[in-house]
């Protein structure tokens, strides 16, 4: 076991790890930031996606070790500093951007880091950034459009399926 230290949603925050612990299981585990998920042991979901010094990283592909001294952003730390939504959390509220929920902070995550490279992405760019997220309840097109209108763009020439 050794020490890990890393600032987290903007505290810092500590922990014995393994050296195979992964980021995702620290931040579930040990800090209780449970609304990171699991979703797959295939890095293929995309539910566990945080940021990592400004960076959409799927979590379950990180050692925590690997993220000493980093700033990590989990999806607790998003809302507003009066704990109302924000952007494209309300987003996903107004569009139906979600079901179940279960895909829903790795969506919004991955949402956050597109829109911080990208402020006007298209739809075809907002489909392609997401393929590494999949949702099994939604079809995808009110997350697309939830995307868009977060973005400040005009969401209704985008058809409903
Ligand atoms: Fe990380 Fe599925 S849990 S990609
Ligand atoms: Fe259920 Fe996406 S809303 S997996």
């Amino acid at each position: 076991m050794s020490k890990v230290t890393m600032t987290v949603n903007g505290t810092e925050r500590s922990g014995e790890v393994e050296g195979r612990t992964l980021l995702v299981h620290f931040l579930r585990d040990q800090l209780g930031l449970t609304g990171t998920h699991v979703g797959c042991d295939t890095s293929q979901c995309g539910a566990c996606v945080v940021h990592v010094n400004g960076a959409a990283v799927k979590a379950c592909t990180m050692f925590a070790a690997e993220a000493e001294g980093a700033e990590v952003a989990t999806i607790e730390g998003q809302a507003n500093s009066d704990g109302s939504l924000n952007t494209i959390q309300q987003a996903f509220q107004d569009h139906h951007g979600l079901q179940c929920g279960f895909c829903t902070p790795g969506m919004v995550m991955s949402a956050a880091a597109l829109l911080k490279d990208n402020p006007k992405p298209t739809e075809a760019e907002v489909r392609h950034y997401l393929e590494g997220n999949l949702c099994r309840c939604t079809g995808y097109h009110n997350i697309v459009k939830a995307i868009m209108a977060a973005s400040g763009q005009d969401v209704g020439a985008i058809a409903a399926e």
